[in-house]
């Protein structure tokens, strides 16, 4: 395994569609191999492949990277249903040191396949529906700043967001 290098917003790769996985081949597992280990090192919850420079259609999520990591990978991702509204702040290790208020799904079906090209369900709420659409859009060419509602914000502006947030409910 090896760690790939992230592209960032401003590279044209981040804006172009990727294309189906056809078979997996030693390379397509060396792949998904090396986004997994990229995705944790730069602590990240989710990485798809135009990120690390390659258009296909491979994502890899995990939202809960604990003690032992429960990675998902999902090849070919296709959404089959959203419901239901949420509004959060939202990142990208493609965008670093960034975030702002997005508004997606709250809930998310997806259908992909796994590393034997056998088709599985996905559901997700809240964080794991907000990473399925923000994945899925890297593979369309989006990135979450297109939907992003008022500034982009650094880490610093964030944080201080949150405190006053958190300032108000306390009131
Ligand atoms: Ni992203």
């Amino acid at each position: 395994m090896a760690l790939r290098n992230i592209r960032e917003i401003g590279d044209d790769i981040l804006t172009k569609k990727a294309r189906e996985v056809k078979e997996i081949t030693p390379r397509i597992v060396e792949l998904i191999e090396d986004m997994l280990e990229t995705m944790y090192e730069a602590q990240g919850v989710g990485l798809a492949a135009p990120q690390v420079g390659v258009l296909k259609r491979i994502v890899v999520i995990d939202v809960d990277p604990g003690e032992e990591p429960n990675p998902i990978i999902l090849i070919n991702p296709e959404i089959l249903k959203v419901s239901g509204e949420q509004t959060g702040y939202e990142g990208c290790l493609s965008v670093p040191g960034k975030s702002g208020l997005v508004t997606r799904p709250n809930y998310a079906k997806v259908k992909a396949y796994n590393i034997n090209m056998e088709e599985f369900i996905i559901e997700g709420e809240e964080l794991l529906a907000r990473c399925l659409c923000h994945e899925i859009d890297h593979l369309d060419g989006h990135l979450y700043v297109e939907k992003v509602e008022g500034d982009l914000l650094s880490n610093e502006e964030l944080q201080e967001k949150l405190e006053a947030a958190q300032e108000e409910m306390e009131q």
